[in-house]
């Protein structure tokens, strides 16, 4: 299936959509979920899915979604807002001599499932349709198109909130957005969607009717788990959508051996990697690209920040931050420190209150920590610095910027000044 489904297959993204009911200057493909855009995660599962081909249909005042996207596909820009079918009009001319089939999903629809996008795909291919409509059943159909099914099961027609009569209202299988479509047949239909409505847009829904009178068959595909064809149309959607990614991430690190006391006050980001036997405490936040290794703990109250990586059996807990930091082997942050930056060994303990201070107020600037080194509570290092191997600080102590500390010494003081040299 996967070899099969690279050959003739190429995918649109819709994502030229205004987004106006979420009232933000950002595209509304552009808000984030679990740390990755709506359109990241759309992008991501057709990927997974082996799609390889893909573009993008993007409008002409969004250039943010181009810089966001990369160079890694075909924009094609849509001029007018004219609704979905118009959207896709306009990728016809980039998939000019293409034959194939050509999977269609709206970039504001991020739950889907790589499996669920081949299951549409190996359905369109098995049935022999023209176009496959991937739908769902949900309790409250209002914000999605209304799937009318024929006699023998096949999809007939798709009908708006706005336009359905109280029988097709009272329809609970849905649309969901994305289509698997044969090309070029149904690209003869989508030349017929005509503009509709007060807004004279042209619906893609439009061409299941179009595909049903010229006598060619339209199926569907319901999914199983109806969260997964969530549209995002407003913040609330969002909040939604968030939930039930972070359910689903959560489940994803138990699956793999990692006990979450509180998955539903834990937030992690779609990046983050956990190791086997990994404990991870109520309240703890992380986010970006984070790796953590095996046996470790993490929180409570622990925020591990992009480019945070744990080394096997490292504990980072109360009110720690840990940002662009690798923390070696066994060594433990417990309580209320900031680890910015910082390169820290094995077997380090970090006192309680300690404090990187990475920033000068215009530049970053890293520190070292070696194996074994004792840090001492409420110790403040002024990056760049370094703390040799089995060196220690006294509690209290400002490590001043550039004045390393050697390997088994020990110093303390404000500014630290050396009590006990190396080998004395
Ligand atoms: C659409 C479907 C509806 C389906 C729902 C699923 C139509 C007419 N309706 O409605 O049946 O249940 O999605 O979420 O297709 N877009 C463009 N250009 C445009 C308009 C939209 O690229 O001119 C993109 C949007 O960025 C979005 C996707 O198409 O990613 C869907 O558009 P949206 O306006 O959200 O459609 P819905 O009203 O949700
Ligand atoms: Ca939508």
């Amino acid at each position: 299936m996967k070899n099969a489904i690279q050959k003739d297959i190429a995918c649109v993204i819709l994502a030229a959509g205004e987004g106006k009911r979420m009232k933000s200057r950002l595209p509304k493909v552009l808000h984030r979920l679990a740390g990755k855009s709506l359109l990241g995660h759309v992008i991501d599962a057709a990927r997974n899915a082996g799609l390889q081909k893909i573009l993008l249909v993007v409008s002409s005042d969004h250039a943010q979604i181009k810089e966001n996207a990369g160079d890694r596909f075909t924009f094609v820009v849509q001029k007018d807002r004219l609704g979905t079918g118009h959207a896709l009009q306009q990728a016809q001319k980039a998939l000019k001599g293409f034959k194939g089939d050509l999977v269609v999903l709206c970039g504001d629809a991020p739950l889907i499932r790589t499996q669920t996008i081949r299951s549409l795909v190996q359905q369109h291919r098995e049935g022999g349709f023209v176009c496959t409509v991937l739908t769902a059943r949900v309790e409250d159909p209002k914000d999605y198109g209304r799937i009318v099914r024929g006699g023998a099961g096949n999809v007939m027609r798709i009908v708006e909130e706005k336009m359905a009569n109280a029988q097709e209202k009272a329809i609970r299988e849905v649309n969901s957005g994305a289509y698997c479509l044969s090309v070029p047949e149904a690209f003869d239909a989508l030349d017929k969607i005509e503009r509709k409505g007060p807004a004279g847009e042209y619906p893609l829904t439009d061409i299941v009717d179009i595909l049903v009178e010229q006598g060619k068959p339209v199926g569907g595909l319901i999914t199983q788990d109806d969260e997964e064809i969530l549209g995002i149309n407003s913040r609330q959607a969002l909040a939604l959508a968030e939930k039930i990614l972070q359910r689903r991430i959560a489940h994803f690190h138990m699956d793999n051996g990692v006990s979450i006391v509180a998955p539903e006050n834990t937030y992690i980001g779609a990046d983050v990697q956990i190791g086997q036997d990994t404990l991870v405490e109520p309240f703890t936040v992380m986010e970006g690209k984070v790796r953590i290794g095996q046996n470790c703990v993490v929180g409570p109250f622990a925020h591990l920040r992009d480019g945070t990586v744990l080394e096997d059996g490292a504990e980072i807990g109360n009110f720690v931050e840990v940002k662009k930091s690798s923390v070696g082997s066994f060594s433990k942050a417990k309580h209320l420190s900031y680890l910015g930056d910082a390169t820290i060994g094995c077997k380090v303990n970090i006192g309680a209150g300690t404090i990187i201070a990475n920033y000068d107020g215009k530049k970053k600037h890293p520190t070292r920590i070696g194996d074994e080194a004792s840090i001492g509570s409420n110790t403040t290092l002024v990056a760049p610095v370094s703390v040799g191997k089995r060196a220690v600080t006294g509690a209290g102590s400002v490590v001043l910027r550039g004045r390393n500390v050697l390997p088994g010494s020990v110093v303390a003081g404000v500014p630290a000044h050396v009590l006990k040299r190396r080998g004395k």
